[in-house]
C-alpha cells in the first residue's frame, strides 16, 4: 500500500488489486486501484476505504503512524458509497478503535446496518458539514445513482479537495505515479483508456445521474479531485470532468473515430467477409478494433463497443437465431444502456435465416435505438456479389460515422 500526502493534513492511501472479477463479473486486464483518504484536523476522518488492509491491527496502526495519524484520533469514517470496495474495511477498523461515527447518506445507512450491523451512524444531507478543527471542514453532497442510490461527494473546503468516490474514477493499476501531473503521455493515455473501461463496465447504466454529478462538480471550486479508483487530479482537475462529459456522450451513440467489429463464425464463412471488411477499413485508413466472440472478455467487449463511433456486427444464423455469443454480447451492451450507436450487420446462413430477427428483438427489447445500415445476409460462403454488398455497407457506415465522432 502506498501512502502519499496530497495536501496539508490530507493523505492518499492506495493499493493495486489484480486478478479479481470486479463486482464478481468484470475481468480486469490491467487491475484496479482502491484509494482511501485521511483528512486530519484536531480530529481525523477516513474517507472511503481499502479492501485488503490485511485485518491485522498492527499493520493498520503502522500505516497510520507512518503518515503521522494517531488511530485513536480517527473519530469519523466517511462512507461515500456503501459498495464493499469502499466500505469492506469497517470491520477491520473496529479492531483498533470501536468508538467511531460513520457518516453517510440515509440510503447508505440502511445498507451499512444490514451488511455490517453498524448503528453508530450520522446521516447527512446536501450541504451538511463536519468541522474537524484546524480549518478542515468537510461538506457532503448526495449523488443518487452514481453508482448506487447511496452515493455522495465529500468536499474539503480549505484545500478545495473533492473526494468523488466512483465518480471520475478509472480502472488500471498505478505504478509510482498517482497524480495527473506525474503521468507520462503514455500513462495518461492508459488511464484515459482504463477510464473508458471503468465508465462502460460499471457506470454507463447511470449516465443521466452522472451528468447531474458533473454539473454538481462544476458548481464547486475544485483544486484537487480525489477519486476512489485511479489517479488523483491536482494539476488539471477539469480534464477528468471533461473526459467524463465526453464518456457520457459515448453512452448515447457518439464515439472515437474508430470502428469496432464484433464477430463470430461457426465454420469460417462469416469470417471470410470479416477478412474482406478488414481490407476495406485498411484501404480507407479507418482505425478498427476486432473482437472475436466468445473469446473476448465482457469487460473488453463492452468498453470497445462503448468507445467506437461505428459498430460492425458479423455473425451467422445459429439454430434459427443470432450466433449466441454475439447475441449475449449485444444483450449485455443493451443492459448497460449503450444507446444510439451506428451499426452494420452481415452474416452467413445455412438452411434458414433468423439472425436478423433476433438482432432486431434485442435492439427493441433493450430500447437501444441503434441506427442500422441495411444488413447483408448470404447463403453459405460469401460470393463476389455478397462481398460487394458488404463493402457498400461498410462504406456507408464510414460515411455516416462522421456525424458520431467525438474524440
Ligand atoms: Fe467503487 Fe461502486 O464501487
Amino acid at each position: 500500500m502506498k501512502k502519499l500526502k496530497i495536501a496539508d493534513g490530507i493523505h492518499l492511501l492506495t493499493m493495486n488489486v489484480e486478478d479479481i472479477l470486479f463486482e464478481g463479473i468484470w475481468e480486469l486486464a490491467n487491475g484496479v486501484t482502491l484509494n482511501s483518504y485521511i483528512v486530519q484536523g484536531d480530529k481525523a476522518a477516513i474517507i472511503d476505504g481499502v479492501i485488503g488492509w490485511d485485518g491485522v491491527p498492527e499493520t493498520l496502526y503502522r500505516s497510520l503512524e507512518e503518515i503521522g495519524v494517531e488511530p485513536q484520533k480517527i473519530d469519523y469514517l466517511v462512507v461515500n458509497h456503501m459498495e464493499p470496495d469502499h466500505s469492506g474495511w469497517i470491520s477491520n477498523f473496529r479492531k483498533i478503535k470501536d468508538d467511531f461515527t460513520i457518516i453517510c447518506t440515509d440510503k447508505a445507512a440502511k445498507m451499512v446496518a444490514s451488511f455490517y450491523g453498524e448503528d453508530r451512524i450520522r446521516i447527512v444531507k446536501e450541504g451538511d458539514t463536519l468541522d474537524l478543527g484546524k480549518g478542515k471542514v468537510l461538506s457532503f453532497h448526495p449523488l443518487p445513482n452514481v453508482h448506487w442510490p447511496d452515493t455522495m461527494f465529500t468536499y474539503e473546503r480549505e484545500t478545495k479537495t473533492l473526494f468523488s468516490c466512483d465518480m471520475f474514477g478509472a480502472f488500471g493499476r498505478m505504478g509510482d505515479h498517482c497524480f495527473d501531473d506525474e503521468l507520462s503521455l503514455d500513462e495518461s493515455d492508459f488511464f484515459e483508456s482504463e477510464g473508458i473501461r471503468y465508465y462502460s463496465n460499471v457506470m454507463t447504466t447511470f449516465t443521466s445521474s452522472l451528468r447531474k454529478a458533473i454539473e454538481k462538480a462544476k458548481a464547486l471550486e475544485i483544486n484537487i479531485i480525489a477519486p476512489g479508483h485511479g489517479p488523483a487530479y491536482r494539476k488539471n482537475p477539469q480534464k477528468i470532468i471533461a473526459d467524463y462529459s465526453r464518456f457520457s456522450q459515448y453512452a448515447e451513440g457518439a464515439g472515437k473515430n474508430e470502428v469496432t467489429i464484433l464477430w463470430g463464425s461457426m465454420y469460417g464463412m462469416t469470417a471470410k467477409a470479416v477478412d474482406h471488411v478488414e481490407s476495406i477499413l485498411q484501404r480507407e485508413g479507418v482505425k478498427y478494433n476486432k473482437l472475436e466472440l466468445p473469446l473476448e472478455s465482457d469487460s473488453e467487449m463492452v468498453a470497445t463497443v462503448f468507445k467506437a463511433a461505428g459498430i460492425i456486427i458479423a455473425a451467422p444464423t445459429y439454430e434459427y437465431k443470432l450466433f449466441p455469443p454475439v447475441a449475449a454480447a449485444l444483450n449485455e451492451v443493451g443492459r448497460k444502456k449503450i444507446t444510439g450507436k451506428l451499426a452494420f450487420r452481415f452474416g452467413s446462413y445455412g438452411w434458414s435465416g433468423g439472425a436478423e430477427k433476433e438482432l432486431n428483438e434485442i435492439i427493441e427489447r433493450n430500447k437501444m435505438k441503434w441506427d442500422f445500415i441495411e444488413s447483408v445476409e448470404f447463403e453459405g460462403a460469401p460470393k463476389q456479389e455478397d462481398l460487394r454488398r458488404v463493402e457498400a455497407g461498410v462504406l456507408a457506415l464510414i460515411e455516416k460515422m462522421k456525424e458520431k465522432v467525438m474524440e
